[in-house]
């Protein structure tokens, strides 16, 4: 953990207009709330959370910190999330509103009402209590995108079992460490997963992790057909999703759980060790994912949302699954890919569907941009996207040109872009523009929402003064934080309140500048050893154990190199047990090792580039000299000291790319 340099702090506002009337309607609002929320957090909170959830049996206690850095909120309040997300819309007409218009990936649609998408989670809800599910039991979900997903999601929330979802593209051998982990005893998959015109076998894969060991806790499987392709099928342990649903009831009773339930386990890469599995709540981690649709997404009966991240990510959960249910929204969900059958698939979407707020990645963004410059076709000048009245980004650092072009291009300078930063770990938006409130600066994410307490420390847990760059943290709890890491609270404590930095403050990660005239937050990037590439995070760490354990690495870094696409590049320095291969072969080696990646994580974190050397510079005392890796891997000249490495020489062997 290393505080990054300082940045320059003139920020130049952009011109785009605030929106009028907004949930929080304009800068002495939102320091209404702030002020409120800093005066008496519980009572700002307890007040949020009796006005944006219906609870079954309200709570009378708001907070309780007596096991910190384990906090408990509205603990002994019940309710359900499914009915908050559902039940709740069903009067007055709420029944026929549309919940869902889902387009495939060859561009079919179905469109789904809150009254259909409170049958079918009842349906799967009274399938899975069925199948022996109680409260509590966890249920592992690998799914595409697609209404079954949310379904799935759901039903496990109407019951009390807490899901984990695994995004589709990790491999059998990661979906089988996260199911043990978490003790599943149902898994829910799909038939095949359609993308880019492709087919890929889910339950292919899903019956390999199986195969490596969670035989005996999993004892149901169900399936949902997709593509109708052939697959492998264990009778009596697996069931088509369509045919259980038939047999069951339209309605379901929910179970009420208490607010500090696990709502979900959902894993995330750590800068060590395995991933890691991080508990929400149900009732504080609704209340945020509610809130912020309001705050943030100012969303509207009039709005169609589209948030294009996958189920499997914590996007996905907040801002498809739970979000803009919870706050009764119209939402589009995307199978597909933005590049396919073109790239001007989310320009056409958005033109077909009049969505009116639109929420994808910086790296999307870049390539489409890219693409758009390459070929009219595909340039969003092509589509009338006049129902747009808010962006957003989120997952990585938006760089300047990549937000001027989606405010220009897409937004047509009329819409604010609201550049989000958050964490799995945090629920829901941390520090983000608000739409009626916050004059935008391309490249930063401004303001903290009311009730977070965002800072700037050093590595000492002091506050550093503006414009200084320095660790980002929270100072207080808020409620959508994560509770615990699954099955490990030691990991927990250890690596989100360090005691390096006194034990009291959660412990972002990344690092962050602040401007001293505006205020405004810009993220520098992460500190530790968890990269960002294509807005995934993954673990330097879990990249090197996969590659060490291909049979013919001795050892093996990884370190990350930026990219003007993807944020950053993984870039591999590898040295074999056998000779240190030769041109031809070493291309060989590295396109071997890539697949065994693909194998072991996922395609997602198959290094761009891989290097051999003989050796790995090292300190006297056996450390890998990082920082030199990371200035080769950029084709940087080695100017720094080399004294302290033992073997200077290999750098030069690792220059060279396989
Ligand atoms: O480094 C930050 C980056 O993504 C990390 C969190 O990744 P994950 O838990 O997968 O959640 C991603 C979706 C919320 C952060 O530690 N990050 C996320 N949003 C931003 C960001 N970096 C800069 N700006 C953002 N808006």
């Amino acid at each position: 953990m290393s505080a990054p340099e300082p940045a320059p702090s003139a920020l130049s506002m952009s011109p785009i207009p605030l929106i009028e009337g907004a949930a929080i309607d304009g800068m002495a609002a939102y320091r209404a709330l702030v002020d409120e929320a800093r005066r008496d957090p519980e009572a700002f909170w307890a007040r949020l959370a009796r006005e944006h959830l219906d609870w079954k049996q309200p709570f009378t206690r708001t907070l309780d910190s007596s096991h910190a850095p384990f906090f408990k909120w509205f603990d002994d309040g019940l309710l359900n999330a499914s009915y908050n997300c559902l039940d709740r819309h069903l009067e007055n007409g709420g029944a026929s509103r549309t919940a869902i218009v889902f387009e495939a990936d060859g561009g079919e649609l179905t469109t789904l009402t809150y009254g259909e998408l409170h049958a079918r989670v009842c349906r799967v809800a009274n399938a899975l209590r069925a199948r022996g599910v109680r409260r509590g039991d966890r249920v592992m979900i690998y799914l595409p995108m697609s209404i079954e997903g949310v379904v799935a999601m759901q039903a496990c929330a109407r019951i009390g079992a807490p899901h984990s979802v695994v995004f589709g593209g990790f491999s059998a051998k990661s979906l089988h460490e996260r199911m043990a982990d978490v003790g599943a005893c149902v898994l829910i998959t799909a038939d095949e997963q359609v993308r880019g015109g492709r087919h890929l076998p889910l339950k292919t894969i899903a019956d390999e992790a199986l195969a490596m060991g969670c035989g005996d806790t999993v004892h149901t499987v169900i399936v949902y057909r997709r593509t109708g392709g052939a697959i492998p099928w264990h009778a009596g342990r697996d069931v088509w999703l369509h045919e259980l649903e038939a047999t069951q009831s339209a309605t379901c009773e929910p179970e009420w759980v208490d607010a500090e339930h696990p709502l979900f386990i959902l894993y995330t890469s750590g800068s060590t060790g395995t991933p890691k599995g991080v508990q929400h709540s149900t009732g504080g981690y609704l209340l945020w994912a509610a809130l912020t649709m309001k705050w943030t997404f100012d969303i509207r009966a009039s709005d169609v949302f589209w948030c294009t991240a996958d189920i499997g990510w914590i996007t996905g959960h907040s801002y498809i699954c739970y979000g803009p249910t919870a706050a009764g929204a119209t939402q589009m969900i995307f199978e597909g890919v933005p590049t396919w059958p073109n790239a001007g698939r989310f320009w056409q979407m958005i033109e077909r569907h009049k969505v009116s707020i639109f929420y994808t990645a910086p790296t999307a963004i870049r390539s489409l941009m890219k693409a758009a410059q390459a070929d009219p076709d595909v340039h969003p000048a092509r589509y009338d996207l006049g129902s747009l009245r808010l962006l957003g980004t989120v997952g990585e650092p938006i760089n300047p040109e990549a937000w001027r072009w989606f405010a220009a291009q897409v937004g047509g300078g009329r819409c604010p872009v609201l550049d989000t930063f958050w964490q799995t770990e945090t629920g829901g938006h941390m520090i983000a523009p608000l739409p009626g409130v916050t004059p935008l600066v391309p490249g930063s994410c401004t303001l903290p929402l009311p009730g977070i307490e965002a800072a700037i420390v050093d590595e000492t847990g002091r506050d550093v003064p503006d414009g200084h760059g320095g660790l980002l943290v929270i100072k207080r709890p808020w409620p959508s934080m994560l509770r615990t890491v699954w099955g490990n609270p030691a990991r927990y404590r250890a690596g989100y309140f360090p005691e390096e930095l006194g034990g009291k403050l959660y412990l972002a990660g990344d690092g962050a500048i602040r401007d001293s005239e505006s205020g405004y937050f810009t993220i520098t990037g992460r500190v530790d050893d968890v990269l960002n590439v294509s807005g995934h995070r993954m673990g330097t760490a879990e990249i090197e154990s996969a590659l060490a354990a291909h049979p013919q690495v001795a050892e093996a870094a990884v370190v990350g190199r930026p990219d003007a696409t993807t944020g950053e590049a993984i870039v591999a320095f590898v040295v074999l047990k056998g000779p240190c291969p030769l041109d031809g072969d070493a291309q060989r080696v590295a396109d071997e090792l890539r697949t065994w990646i693909g194998r072991e994580i996922g395609p997602i974190a198959k290094p761009r580039e891989i290097r051999f050397g003989e050796a790995m510079p090292k300190t006297r005392s056996g450390k890998i000299v990082r920082r030199l890796l990371r200035s080769v891997a950029k084709g940087e000249a080695i100017e720094q000291d080399t004294s302290t490495v033992e073997n200077p020489a290999v750098i030069a062997q690792f220059s060279k790319a396989a």
